[in-house]
């Protein structure tokens, strides 16, 4: 029998909830959305779903501020749903990840609320006088109140951070896993969890993610990251936690994922790169040496949608649309599990024609509307239909869709197999189907300039990242390809899997 765990080559599917499906009608997706979507999943051919938070929260940065880490809002549904879909996604064979946030938890938890009116305060980093960090959301990372003090909150000013230096904020977060993980959960997603610990005697600083902050990737977070470990090997199955770890090395990428830690983190360093064989190549090579189960991701729910970033800059406007398959299958090809994120298969762009009005990423009014924030990645998805809201749900959306996604719609794209969605199918069901023939090495084939030509045991995986046609190296068979061949010639922005046996 096969004993690699399956979180090791695994296909993850990021569903942010509030825009996926929507069943009760507010224009919300909700838990029930998602079960009722999930022969859409199994169609797609993932393995496991990981579930943005759908916590009670006041949505201050969209459910990343939970009040309570063991109740579901309302406006998601309630656990009974929860324990309904978790049910039905393992007897479809499909897995489910949850959102864990350790670093803040929402103003309205009820230990900020006791901290406000001025008990146990020591949960939380309140100070008699604030430091120079930044909000990653722009403006203080502190808050004053009204008697004085001041609250430390890496994100939002709902969302306070809390004191790893106390032993209660470990108890609890080690009771949140086992109530999930009791729950039939497999795994968790860790938010921020690089923050956590901040250096003692909070020391000004520069913003950035480098491992020399006093703010990020402090050595005391590994010995939580040590405590989880134990909890989730204390269940039977393989249950994982991916954190999302952002850091601008691979080295310290990799501290994260000793065998007693965690058992992924996101490798964002791809997402980060341009269009760019040379840039594609350095990840792949920086990530391989450093990780032993490594992880690619294209996009996310707090970036903007690659088939818009890829298009960047270039003067083609089919670029960013045919660079996104073939991304796709460079991703596909290497050892480790990939991560999706909803819409991506069906190619959709960053939506950026969404009015003041309407927007929500606390990032936006921030920036005073400087910076346009996650919103235009956060699109409530179009299942069918030709107007807005495209099937999301029977009563709207709660960010405007364009009008022109008509095509877009995934009932339109399965049935046309020219579409995203149809080559997102059919290259998960090829990966699939050299599941487990492949080995965890790749190796470099030589190529023409601004290609990228890599060997895992029979597969060749050949993109051209540059402006010329490039000649494939010698196969005996092609598997798939992210558009159409010339015969032995890949056309610029393509990508193709070939056999050499
Ligand atoms: C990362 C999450 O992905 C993002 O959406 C959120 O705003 C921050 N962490 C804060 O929790």
């Amino acid at each position: 029998m096969d004993q690699t765990p399956w979180w090791h080559e695994a296909v993850v599917y990021e569903i942010y909830v509030r825009s996926f499906a929507d069943v009760s009608g507010d224009g919300v997706g909700d838990l029930a959305g998602v079960r009722s979507r999930l022969p859409y999943l199994t169609e797609l051919g993932v393995d496991a779903i990981w579930l943005t938070p759908f916590y009670r929260s006041p949505m201050a940065d969209g459910g990343y501020d939970v009040a309570d880490y063991r109740d579901v809002d309302p406006l998601f549904g309630d656990l009974a749903e929860f324990d309904a879909l978790v049910s039905a996604a393992h007897a479809a064979g499909i897995r489910i990840m949850v959102d864990i946030v350790p670093n803040h938890s929402s103003s309205a938890h009820p230990w900020f609320q006791e901290a406000l009116a001025g008990t146990g305060r020591e949960r939380y980093m309140f100070r008699d006088r604030p430091n120079n960090w930044l909000s990653v959301f722009g403006g203080p990372a502190w808050t004053k109140l009204p008697d004085g003090e001041w609250y430390l909150h890496l994100f939002a000013p709902e969302q306070p951070d809390f004191n790893w230096h106390n032993r209660e904020v470990h108890e609890e977060f080690l009771d949140i896993l086992r109530f999930w993980l009791d729950r039939g959960v497999d795994g968790f997603r860790i938010d921020v969890a690089m923050g956590l610990y901040k250096a003692d005697g909070l020391p000004d600083t520069d913003p950035g993610f480098g491992a020399a902050s006093p703010i990020w990737s402090r050595p005391e977070v590994h010995e939580v990251y040590r405590e989880w470990r134990k909890v989730l090997d204390s269940y039977p199955g393989d249950r994982a936690a991916v954190g999302e770890v952002w850091t601008d090395s691979a080295e310290d990428l990799a501290r994260y994922v000793r065998p007693d830690e965690l058992h992924q983190s996101f490798n964002f360093a791809w997402l980060e790169a341009p269009w760019s064989a040379t840039a594609f190549r350095k990840v792949i090579d920086d990530t391989l040496a450093a990780v032993s189960a490594p992880t690619w991701v294209l996009s996310n729910h707090d970036v903007v949608r690659h088939v818009t970033r890829y298009g960047e800059g270039s003067l083609n406007p089919a670029a960013g649309p045919a660079r996104a398959r073939a991304a796709l299958l460079a991703m596909l090809a290497l050892p480790g599990s990939a991560y999706l994120y909803q819409g991506e298969e069906l190619g959709l762009p960053e939506v950026t024609e969404i009015p003041p009005e309407a927007r929500q990423d606390p990032i936006f009014f921030r920036s005073n509307g400087e910076i346009p924030g996650r919103d235009g990645c956060r699109v409530p998805l179009p299942w069918s239909g030709t107007a807005p809201p495209f099937d999301f749900g029977p009563g709207g959306s709660w960010l405007p869709q364009p009008a022109d996604w008509t095509d877009l719609t995934a009932e339109h794209q399965a049935t046309d197999p020219a579409s995203a969605l149809s080559f997102y199918r059919r290259a998960l069901a090829t990966r699939m189907a050299l599941r487990g023939t492949l080995p965890d090495t790749i190796g470099w084939l030589p190529g023409q300039p601004d290609t990228l030509y890599f060997t895992r045991g029979d597969l060749i995986c050949a993109v051209n990242c540059g402006e010329h046609p490039a000649t494939l190296p010698p196969h005996h068979q092609v598997l798939i390809s992210s558009g159409p061949l010339d015969g032995d010639t890949l056309p610029p922005d393509t990508a193709a899997w070939l056999l050499t046996r």
